[in-house]
């Protein structure tokens, strides 16, 4: 059973997505830790209702980047995390943080990257007028949403858009990529290379695996 961490800044719908999973077993998961830098933020509530131990590392508390980034790093460690899951987690990490879960941390983009990287994408996408939009699940690395990309899904954008609705349909396609990344992590069908990811098809691995 993998030992994930997430990462969250507010309401935690893409927690939420993960916990469900989890619970109607589609995901051989368990979440050892939610960690927020917000006290407000909605997803400790989810986190709590669903007995999952939490953390708050706020700004306030660690003004010095580096330690405040030391405590998320020894909160994820002594959790035992494996695999870092950031789901609306609105700070940048430092390197150190980054390095020290290489290739096992992941994030979750309202866009479909390398478009409209950073905050506000859904307005960007909108006044750009894309007729496309969706969201990207990618591993992390040191640059802001730069890290290889796992899945990404497609939504059309609407001549009646709003920020709200097309959010609201970009984050249905969220909740099912981010558990798919997830789940393709545990049955260990990810290969990097570069900045491709690819994903294994269970069939060559199984024949792999029974030639081994
Ligand atoms: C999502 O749109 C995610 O892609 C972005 O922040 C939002 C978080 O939503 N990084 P939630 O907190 O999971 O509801």
């Amino acid at each position: 059973m993998l030992k994930l961490g997430v990462l969250a800044s507010g309401g935690g719908s893409n927690l939420q997505a993960i916990i469900d999973e989890i619970a109607a077993k589609k995901l051989d998961a368990e979440i050892r830790v939610v960690i927020s830098n917000k006290t407000d933020a909605y997803a400790l509530t989810r986190a709590k209702n669903h007995g999952i131990p939490t953390r708050v590392i706020t700004k306030e508390a660690f003004p010095v980047k580096d330690a405040f980034d030391a405590q998320i790093c020894r909160a994820l460690k002594e959790s035992g995390v494996e695999l870092v899951v950031l789901a609306g987690y609105m700070r940048l990490l430092s390197p150190a943080v980054i390095r020290a879960f290489p290739q096992r941390m992941m994030n979750i983009h309202p866009s479909l990257l390398p478009s409209f990287s950073g905050l506000h994408v859904q307005q960007k996408a909108l006044e750009y007028g894309v007729k496309f939009s969706g969201a990207t699940v990618h591993f992390v690395d040191e640059g802001l949403d730069t890290g290889p990309i796992i899945i990404q899904a497609v939504v059309p954008v609407l001549d009646s858009d709003t920020v709200e609705s097309l959010s609201k349909r970009i984050l249905a396609e969220e909740h099912r990529i981010y558990p798919e990344a997830i789940r393709l992590f545990i049955e260990d069908r990810l290969t990097v290379e570069g900045r491709r990811v690819f994903i294994k098809d269970p069939a060559v691995r199984a024949i792999k695996e029974a030639k081994k």
